[in-house]
């Protein structure tokens, strides 16, 4: 069983965890990635977003409003992939604009897909749902795991992420 680890996180000044160099959602990506061995896509916007935090949320702000669809660089082939692990932040109670990009050029079909994310309150704000509608033709497997950014900083929230990771069986 082949499986990939697709993410966005935005690293830089962020709500709740000062400036970072490594996003929340990130951190999470890569102890998938340590525990799994699953290979790596980030989803890296062309047109990167700002370091400052309020500019971050003005742009996405705007990105929402016009249901923009913004370019990444580079992309991933997924056809040769069994398990999909899906990671990404809560931006306005939705998944970021540039997360829609991915999964609208991509073809799920039969693959067994699982979601994770990293918010400030949100939960996983409907977004597993929005996935199971996105991706019809995929499984989605388990009940996805989502954590408050701060806590994903933390020995604790990795301790709980592995956890699941083991839960999962994989
Ligand atoms: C533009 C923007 C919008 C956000 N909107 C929400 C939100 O609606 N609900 C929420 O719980 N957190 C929200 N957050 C907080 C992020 O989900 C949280 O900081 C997350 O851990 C960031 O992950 P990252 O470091 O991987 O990008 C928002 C953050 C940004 C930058």
């Amino acid at each position: 069983m082949k499986s990939l680890v697709v993410y966005f996180s935005r690293a830089d000044e962020n709500y709740n965890v000062g400036t970072v160099e490594v996003g929340n959602t990130e951190l999470l990506a890569k102890e998938i990635i340590a525990k799994t061995g699953a290979d790596e896509f980030k989803i890296e916007p062309k047109d990167k977003y700002p370091a400052v935090y309020q500019e971050a949320i003005e742009r996405a702000t705007e990105e929402r409003r016009s249901d923009a669809r913004p370019e990444y660089i580079g992309d991933v082939d997924i056809a040769g992939y069994d398990t999909i692990f899906f990671g990404y932040p809560i931006w306005w109670g939705d998944m970021p604009m540039v997360v829609y990009n991915f999964i609208e050029k991509h073809n799920f079909d039969g693959k067994t897909v699982i979601p994770f994310n990293t918010h400030e309150g949100s939960g996983n704000a409907g977004t597993y749902e929005k996935f199971a509608e996105l991706m019809s033709g995929a499984t989605l497997k388990g009940d996805g795991f989502n954590m408050s950014g701060s806590t994903a900083r933390t020995e604790e929230g990795i301790r709980k992420l592995d956890e699941w990771l083991e839960e999962l069986g994989v």
